[in-house]
């Protein structure tokens, strides 16, 4: 047990599926895996355990920004020898080619700043993701005829954004869309010699306004599970 997650040794698996929704991850565990066991419920921030394809795997949930995965996510690395951990979330498009309901692999992560920030300080550390995971989630992506696009993302630290000076920035720099954590997720990996990758849905978009009804949400996700599930395994 951590301060954070109430799972015994070896409860958590070496690879873990981060949603932010700890009820994402309570939907993705009973809809994928087999042999399901509930391995943490502190502050209802579920995350289980099961198997897939003969592959151990947890999906625990993250929680909404970096502070919040940031204690997650240190956890899992160093108190459960977490070794790959995949985010799968929904992001806001930033740029026209990219549609609602497509999918992005964030191969890097601009921020403003991170949890990591204390400790960086004055380096402009470059967050990106584990080349492996990164190139099979783009075959299994391929595989699935889903749109998919491969970049940069930005891992912001408000949902209510009140800078459109700083969003113009972003889309001007090709930055394909906007979420809140996988800037940390990549920083803590790198510095823990661990795996990580985002795999995201765009589930609204900046520049036309358009987001996704809540029943679509759930297919998108499914894809993501799917194509995170394949990235961490396939061989
Ligand atoms: N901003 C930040 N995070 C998000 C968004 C957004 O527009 N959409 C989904 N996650």
């Amino acid at each position: 047990m951590t301060i954070h997650i109430g799972a015994k040794p070896g409860d958590i698996a070496e690879t873990v599926l981060m949603p932010g929704d700890p009820y994402r991850a309570k939907w993705a565990a009973e809809t994928f895996l087999t042999d399901v066991k509930l391995v943490n419920e502190v502050r209802g921030m579920l995350g289980y355990t099961g198997m897939w394809n003969g592959n151990r795997v947890t999906i625990q949930g993250s929680g909404m920004g970096m502070p919040s995965l940031s204690i997650y996510v240190n956890e899992l690395i160093r108190d459960y020898g977490a070794k790959q951990l995949i985010r799968i979330g929904s992001c806001g498009g930033m740029q026209d080619h990219v549609k609602v309901r497509d999918i992005i692999l964030a191969m890097t992560s601009t921020s403003i700043s991170t949890p990591s920030k204390g400790i960086l300080r004055e380096v402009n550390f470059a967050p990106c993701a584990d080349w492996q995971l990164l190139e099979r989630a783009a075959k299994a992506a391929r595989e699935k005829g889903a749109d998919t696009h491969i970049g940069g993302i930005y891992s912001s630290d408000v949902f209510y954004d009140e800078r459109p000076d700083l969003n113009e920035q972003m889309v001007r720099h090709g930055i394909l869309g906007v979420e809140m954590e996988a800037a940390e997720l990549y920083t803590l990996a790198a510095r823990h010699g661990c795996r990580a990758l985002a795999v995201l849905t765009v589930s609204d978009h900046l520049l036309t306004g358009e987001a996704l009804p809540s029943d679509e949400r759930e297919r998108g996700f499914a894809d993501m599970v799917d194509i995170a599930l394949k990235a961490a395994f396939d061989r």
